[in-house]
C-alpha cells in the first residue's frame, strides 16, 4: 500500500527537450516556453547547458537566452555544466544554480563527454568546489542508471558507489537517471531497495525518459519508497544526443495529471503548461508526444457536438 507523499517536486527540463530537437529552436521562443513555464508555477527550470556548442549546437544560445530571460523570483532557474569552463560561462550569466552530469557506464561517459567515469568526477569535484564558493548550488545527474545503450546492464551497486561520491562532493540531489527509457517498475524496485537503504528521499531525484512508455509506471513505484522529485519536459520534449535511440523525457502534463489525480500537490498549473507545449510545437515542427497535450490537442480540434 502506497504511503502517501504530500508534496511533488517537479524540476522542468526545457533543455533536455531542446537539446535533441533536429530543428535549432530561436532564442527568442527558448525565452517564451522558460517564462511560460514559471508563470505556469514551476519553481526549477532548467534552462539550457553550457557544453561544447561543437557537440551539442541546439544550447549553443544559452546565455542569450539567460541574457534575455526576466527572471522570477522564487524560481531556480540552472544549466547543465560539463567542466570549470562552463561554470565559468554559467556564473558570467548570473546562474545560482548548476548541473554536472556523471554516467553509471564507461561507454557511456566517454561517448557524452570525453572522459572516463573517474576522471569526471575529479573534473565534477572541482565544479562543484569552485561552484560553493561562489555560492551556486549544484545538483547531480547519474546516467545510464537502468541501462547503457552501449553495456547493457549496469549493477545497482555501482550506481549507489557513484550516487554516494556525488553527494560526498556536496550537491544537494543526485537525479538517478533512466537516459534510454529502459527502466520498468520491477526494476525501479529493486534499484530503489538498494538506494534507499543507504539515501534519504531527499537525496534523490529520478529521471525517466519515456520511451518505452512506462515512466508513468515507474514514478508510482518509486513513490512506494517516499522519492518526491521528479523530472520531466514539457510535453515530452526530449533525448540525449549520445544515447542512440532515447525519447523525451516524462512529459510534465502527464506526470501532473497523474500526481494530482493521487492527490500530491505539486504548485504547477497543467493547463498553462500544456498551453506552453502547444506554443513551442511550431518551432519545433512537430506534434510533442505527450498524451495529455495529444487529448487536448484532438480536443481542440474536434467538430463540435449535437445538443
Ligand atoms: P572535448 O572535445 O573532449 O573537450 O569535449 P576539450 O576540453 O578538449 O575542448 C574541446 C573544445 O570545446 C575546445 O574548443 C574547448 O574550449 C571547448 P576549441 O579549442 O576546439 O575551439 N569547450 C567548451 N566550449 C564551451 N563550453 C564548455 C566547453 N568545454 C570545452 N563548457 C566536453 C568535452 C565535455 C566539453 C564535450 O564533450 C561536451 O560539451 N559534451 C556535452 C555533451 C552533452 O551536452 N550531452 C547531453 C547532456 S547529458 C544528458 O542529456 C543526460 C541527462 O539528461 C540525464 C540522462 O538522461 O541520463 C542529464
Ligand atoms: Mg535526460
Amino acid at each position: 500500500m502506497l504511503k502517501p507523499v504530500e508534496k511533488g517536486y517537479v524540476p522542468l527540463l526545457p533543455r533536455d527537450g531542446l537539446q535533441n530537437e533536429a530543428t535549432v529552436v530561436a532564442t527568442a521562443a527558448k525565452i517564451a516556453l522558460v517564462e511560460a513555464l514559471a508563470d505556469a508555477g514551476g519553481t526549477r527550470i532548467e534552462v539550457g547547458a553550457f557544453v561544447s556548442p561543437k557537440w551539442v549546437p541546439q544550447m549553443a544560445d544559452t546565455a542569450e537566452v539567460f541574457a534575455g530571460l526576466t527572471r522570477k523570483s522564487g524560481v531556480r532557474y540552472s544549466a547543465l555544466v560539463p567542466n570549470l569552463k562552463g561554470l565559468e560561462r554559467a556564473r558570467d550569466c548570473g546562474v545560482t544554480e548548476v548541473a554536472v552530469f556523471a554516467a553509471a557506464s564507461e561507454t557511456f561517459s566517454k561517448k557524452n563527454i570525453n572522459q572516463t567515469i573517474d576522471e569526471s568526477l575529479a573534473t565534477y569535484g572541482d565544479v562543484a568546489r569552485e561552484a560553493h564558493a561562489a555560492g551556486i548550488n549544484v545538483r547531480a545527474y547519474l546516467s545510464t542508471c537502468f541501462g547503457c545503450p552501449f553495456e547493457g546492464d549496469v549493477p545497482v551497486e555501482r550506481v549507489s558507489g557513484l550516487t554516494a561520491r556525488l553527494l560526498d562532493m556536496g550537491v544537494f540531489e543526485v537525479a538517478v537517471s533512466d537516459t534510454i527509457g529502459i527502466a520498468h517498475p520491477g526494476q525501479v524496485r529493486s534499484v530503489l531497495d538498494v538506494l534507499r537503504a543507504r539515501f534519504r528521499p531527499d537525496q534523490l531525484a529520478l529521471h525517466f525518459h519515456d520511451t518505452r512508455g512506462t515512466a508513468l509506471a515507474n514514478v508510482l513505484a518509486a513513490l512506494e519508497y517516499q522519492i518526491h522529485t521528479f523530472d520531466s519536459s514539457p510535453g515530452g520534449l526530449g533525448g540525449c544526443p549520445y544515447a542512440p535511440g532515447a525519447t523525451g523525457n516524462l512529459a510534465t502534463e502527464d506526470l501532473l495529471y497523474m500526481l494530482d489525480g493521487l492527490g500530491i500537490e505539486t504548485g504547477i498549473d497543467i493547463a498553462k503548461v500544456t498551453a506552453a507545449s502547444l506554443a513551442i510545437e511550431p518551432a519545433i515542427g512537430h506534434a510533442l508526444p505527450s498524451r495529455y497535450v495529444t487529448a487536448v490537442r484532438s480536443r481542440a480540434g474536434s467538430r463540435p457536438t449535437r445538443a
